[in-house]
């Protein structure tokens, strides 16, 4: 485990070469979900659904619809989670706070006050709103993965380089509700691969203080 964090945020680079004698281990990725969850979402909604795709057929279902480019991270990687965007993470809104009231974390009167404070907003909400926060929820959880997976010793690369049209229902779930956002390869870099410094613009050039 690596416990440095300047070391996982600022050395994190996009790994598209892994080591294939690597399998992360189920109870691993879970772990590591686990730990990522903590990433912060509108209301608390977390709209966000993983699907974990570590086996030779789910890689198969990728080669269907991935950009070519994205093939060799796809077939090295031990393992690819895909996150996607729950357009309807509002219907189990009331679950989540009624087990915090179940649990003792809130007074029945904060949940109330939640409830009829955020519920209307995402009930009468656009299809444009909430497509635009379950991409935002599931971005922030997808930073949180890479870094987690960082902590846990492997590498990773976020992908959105495929057929978006047919990602959820290639994976039973319903295109409507389900939105993908990214496609996170995760694994040991391959040592032979030569990982290409990536540079950023200049702070000053992209930031403005008013
Ligand atoms: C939204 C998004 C989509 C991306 N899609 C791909 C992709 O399809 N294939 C790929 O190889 N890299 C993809 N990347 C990785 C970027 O190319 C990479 O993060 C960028 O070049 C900076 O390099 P670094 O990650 O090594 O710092 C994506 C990154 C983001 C944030």
């Amino acid at each position: 485990m690596n416990n440095d964090f300047k070391d996982i945020v600022q050395n994190r680079k996009s790994i598209r070469q892994f080591d294939t004698s690597v399998k992360i281990s189920r109870e691993e990725l879970t772990e590591i979900l686990d730990e990522s969850i903590s990433a912060p979402s509108a209301c608390n909604l977390q709209s966000w659904h993983f699907v974990v795709i570590d086996t030779p057929e789910g890689k198969e279902k990728l080669h269907k619809f991935f950009m070519k480019f994205n093939l060799r991270q796809v077939d090295t990687a031990s393992a690819i989670i895909y996150v996607f965007g729950n357009t309807k993470s509002y219907l189990k809104y009331r679950d989540l706070w009624n087990g915090m009231v179940e649990s003792g974390k809130v007074a029945p009167e904060a949940r109330d006050a939640a409830l009829n404070n955020f519920l209307p907003l995402y009930e009468h909400a656009s299809r444009e709103m909430l497509l635009a926060d379950s991409m935002v929820d599931s971005a922030l959880v997808s930073m949180q993965i890479m870094l987690v997976a960082r902590e846990h010793g492997y590498e990773s690369n976020p992908m959105a380089g495929y057929d978006s049209s047919k990602a959820a229902a290639e994976f039973g779930l319903d295109p409507e509700q389900y939105v993908p956002v990214m496609a996170i390869a995760i694994g040991k870099p391959d040592a032979s691969e030569v990982v290409p410094d990536t540079v950023r613009y200049d702070v000053k050039d992209v930031t403005e203080f008013a």
